[in-house]
């Protein structure tokens, strides 16, 4: 039993399942986000106000604990891997472009990642830092009472055209890293039946599709809203 919690396949299954955590975590983080379309006083309020929930509920709290472990473990455990594999196998397999399962996503997870890892650093830095222990603006309500102004924070960021870009490049980044990891965790964990295989394939790709395109068009509205 102790050896099954050492071996390589259990620190796969992990893998697999904090990147299938980190992707529903990026549908929750990304329909909050969707209320950065909403214009004017209602649209800040919202959004505020949201943000404000986010970081006090304990609920929620719990949530994002369990998403920086996920985070953090996936790093670690998939650069674990990937060494691990590197030592039982020196030299590549010279047929590896052609091999019908070897996409350019699958041959540089390990680039994608980093980049991935890069920009998270990068974007809580911009704003969950910001929110918790900066110097933040207040947006002050009817009723008298005052709340942080994450708004302003996050729709003034993105006045600037090469933060923009950096958030529409990082969006590139995920979405091949989603095509390859999101299907490889499906096979990891068993969910891939072979004859629905066609199915899981095209299914995948929507959803790494879809999840970043829609992330790359907050930042591109906002940017086009500042001008
Ligand atoms: C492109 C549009 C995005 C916008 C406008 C955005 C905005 C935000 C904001 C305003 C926060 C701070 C909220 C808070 O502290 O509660 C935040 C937190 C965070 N974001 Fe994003 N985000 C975007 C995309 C992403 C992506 C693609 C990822 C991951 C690859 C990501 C990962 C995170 C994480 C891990 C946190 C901390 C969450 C927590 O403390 O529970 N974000 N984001």
């Amino acid at each position: 039993m102790n050896a099954y919690f050492q071996s390589t396949i259990f620190r796969k299954i992990l893998a697999a399942l904090s990147g299938l955590f980190l992707t529903l975590f990026l549908l929750g983080h990304l329909a909050g986000n969707l209320q950065l379309f909403i214009s004017g006083v209602e649209g800040k309020t919202q959004f505020n106000k949201y943000a404000l929930f986010m970081t006090t509920n304990p609920a929620v709290k719990i949530l994002s604990i369990i998403t920086y472990v996920s985070i953090l473990s996936h790093v670690i455990l998939t650069l674990y891997l990937s060494i691990q594999s590197k030592r039982a196998r020196p030299v590549q397999y010279s047929v590896s472009d052609s091999n019908e399962n070897s996409t350019w996503s699958s041959n540089n997870m390990g680039i994608l990642g980093t980049f991935i890892l890069l920009f998270i650093i990068i974007h809580m830095k911009s704003f969950w830092y910001e929110m918790h222990f900066g110097d933040m603006p207040y947006q002050y309500l009817e009723d008298g009472t005052k709340i942080k102004d994450l708004y302003l924070i996050t729709t003034s960021a993105f006045a600037s055209p090469l933060y923009t870009m950096f958030y529409v490049l990082s969006m590139v980044a995920l979405s091949l890293h989603l095509r390859h990891g999101v299907d490889s965790a499906l096979q990891t964990i068993g969910l891939k039946v072979p004859n629905y295989h066609k199915v899981f394939k095209h299914l995948t790709s929507f959803i790494a599709f879809i999840i970043p395109a829609i992330f790359a068009s907050i930042p591109i509205y906002l940017f086009i809203k500042n001008l």
